[in-house]
């Protein structure tokens, strides 16, 4: 027997397209995020107390992301962005996430919240993330761009080797299982390499030493909802992959 709830959440799936939920194995005991950070300057990062790893090693990771945040933050390498954006979108998640979502920069929404993907592309990406059995608060989000382009144009080469820094940062930092690059831009930027997505998603890279995937980003898939199955397709890959490496090393 399930809930109301539960139907209108797996009713909301289908109509996305997601025809199957992951349902986590016994071994795969999904936690509680155990630390969180958000992108907003005015809110403090929390720390759970059932955190895995020891507390100073919390502390000290969270204050390396406050860090590096603050220096975003100031940014301003970018003349145009740092002089049109409301907010810098730092990015919002867990720093001991399984998986971090890469895409490509903020949009109006993000700049005026200052968090990652919480306009339309963002609804379907948090419906993405729980369907392969995530909240949002257990994975982390962030962008290849911390600043909105006027417009949402595309960004320019020179903004996203300006940018680099602060996204490889952050991966080294939270050192996940699996690095899921949302769209082209974020494909080509941690790839270095410019081939279609078409061509890149279904297979497995190495980045710095973390397991990489690829796949459509949420925005195409609002405009081209026929490409949401290989989405699927695509996810369901990477949640058995990531599945096989926490039980090869249960202790990350
Ligand atoms: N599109 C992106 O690539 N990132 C966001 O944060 C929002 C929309």
């Amino acid at each position: 027997m399930i809930s109301k709830n539960s139907r209108l959440f797996l009713q909301s799936l289908k109509e996305e397209g997601i025809e199957e939920i992951y349902l986590p194995s016994t071994a795969l005991i999904i936690t509680e995020p155990t630390i969180c950070i958000l992108s907003k300057a005015s809110s403090p990062p929390e720390i759970q107390p059932s955190s895995p790893i020891s507390s100073s090693a919390a502390n000290s990771l969270r204050d390396q992301m406050i860090d590096l945040r603050s220096q975003a933050f100031g940014c301003t390498r970018c003349g145009e962005l740092a002089a049109t954006r409301k907010s810098v979108v730092f990015g919002a998640g867990n720093l001991e996430a399984e998986v971090v979502f890469v895409g490509e920069a903020p949009g109006k929404d993000e700049d005026e919240q200052g968090l990652p993907f919480v306009g339309a592309a963002g609804q379907l990406l948090t419906k993405i993330i729980e369907a392969i059995g995530y909240t949002r608060k257990q994975v982390f989000i962030c962008n290849v761009l911390k600043c909105r382009p006027p417009g949402n144009r595309t960004p320019h080469p020179d903004e996203i080797i300006n940018c680099q820094p602060y996204l490889k940062s952050q991966l080294a930092l939270i050192k996940p299982k699996m690095i899921c690059a949302l769209g082209n831009h974020a494909a080509h930027t941690l790839l270095g390499m410019e081939k279609p997505m078409s061509q890149l998603r279904g297979y497995f890279y190495d980045y710095e030493g973390i397991r990489l995937t690829c796949t459509y980003h949420p925005a195409y898939l609002l405009r081209n909802p026929e490409d949401k199955k290989k989405v699927w397709e695509d996810m369901k890959r990477m949640r058995r992959e990531i599945d096989l490496l926490m039980a090869r090393d249960p202790m990350f």
